[in-house]
């Protein structure tokens, strides 16, 4: 049986996105059949810009209950909090020196901030090693496949080549993973179409948000920019609205004959926009139920986090045993 594993950061207030839902959570979530599943809020990585200690703790408890909402099974899957496993940062210690400054300076995740105007020097070694922490997440349980969005394929590849490297020098004792990136979400865009969907640009459509929240997200999403007028015909295709309808699977005919209206210059972006509105809350509405339920029985919460960081615990003390064996210092 395949091993998968996946991570999440719990770097944002608003909990888990459109973005987040399709590109990984719904694959995580249809994993669970196919293999044995490792899944896990990465609160650690967080602390690169999450300075809040009372924020690290609300999101990190927010988006594990969300992962639940959604349908991870504790009983199938190993579902933990990464700062539970203390053999991850131990790990990552031991890794650091299998990678090069070079190598992470070419990870995407710095190189944007360098972009945002940040001063190379005033960067924080935590978002600057941050793929070797991921690669300690990933190679201390010895997984097969690892499931992302398009953004995180840079940090698996390094992941790989840190496996390489170690193997090389201290013999077999880690697997090589594969990427897995399904080709449809591997990118969801974001409402204003240029970027990608994402928590820290604020072109988000949060799943568990206020429906006043939702709504304002959707009410923003960018159409047709030569459409002036609802009578002027448009470009179904310059529509992010009809993108989302596709990736939520939107009933085909229905969603045609939409398009064709749009085309035609028979229906208005508004009219559109309240549609997928309507439809994204019946969606997810089973699931932000779901979520309100298990947030009041934080003991039960409670007991899922402790019991999946011991199912962990387990496997990573064997396996950290191996490498310090392998390194020498045990
Ligand atoms: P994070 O928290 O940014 O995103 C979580 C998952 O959601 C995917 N994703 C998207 N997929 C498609 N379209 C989008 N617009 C979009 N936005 C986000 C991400 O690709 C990711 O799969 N570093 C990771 C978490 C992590 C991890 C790991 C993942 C830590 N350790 C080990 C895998 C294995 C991150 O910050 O993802």
């Amino acid at each position: 049986m395949k091993r998968i594993l996946s991570g999440i950061t719990p770097s944002s207030q608003k909990g888990l996105h459109l973005g987040n839902f399709l590109g990984a959570v719904k694959p995580h979530i249809e994993f669970q059949d196919k293999g044995e599943c490792f899944y896990f809020i990465a609160n650690l990585h967080a602390l690169n810009n999450v300075f809040d200690p009372a924020n690290v703790r609300r999101n990190t408890q927010n988006i594990f209950t969300e992962y639940l909402a959604f349908g991870i099974d504790p009983e199938k899957t190993t579902f933990y909090i990464q700062s539970d496993i203390p053999q991850i940062p131990y790990l990552q210690t031991i890794l650091n020196n299998t990678v090069t400054m070079a190598e992470l300076k070419r990870m995407h995740a710095y190189k944007d901030k360098l972009q945002n105007d940040v001063a190379q020097d005033t960067i924080n070694f935590g978002l600057f090693s941050y793929p070797v922490l991921m690669a300690a997440d990933i190679l201390l349980f010895k997984p097969d496949i690892i499931p992302v969005g398009e953004d995180q394929a840079q940090h698996v590849e390094i992941a790989r080549d840190i496996a390489k490297t170690f193997n090389a020098r201290y013999g077999e004792i880690f697997k090589i993973p594969d990427l897995y990136i399904k080709k449809e979400t591997a990118r969801v865009p974001g409402i204003y179409g240029d970027r990608k969907m994402s928590k820290s640009l604020g072109n988000d459509i949060p799943i568990f948000g206020t429906e006043e929240e939702v709504k304002k997200q959707i009410m923003a999403i960018k159409t047709d920019p030569a459409r002036i007028h609802p009578t002027d015909p448009g470009n179904p295709d310059k529509n992010i609205t009809f993108t989302y309808f596709d990736l939520l699977e939107y009933d085909k005919n229905k969603l045609e004959s939409m398009k064709e209206l749009y085309r035609k210059g028979k229906i208005g972006d508004v009219e559109i926009k309240t549609t997928f509105f309507r439809f994204f809350l019946e969606y997810f509405a089973d699931f932000r139920t779901k979520k309100t339920v298990l947030l009041k029985d934080k003991d039960q919460i409670h007991k899922l986090r402790l019991g999946g960081a011991q199912k962990a615990i387990k496997i990573a003390e064997k396996v950290l045993k191996d490498v310090a064996e392998a390194v020498g210092i045990l």
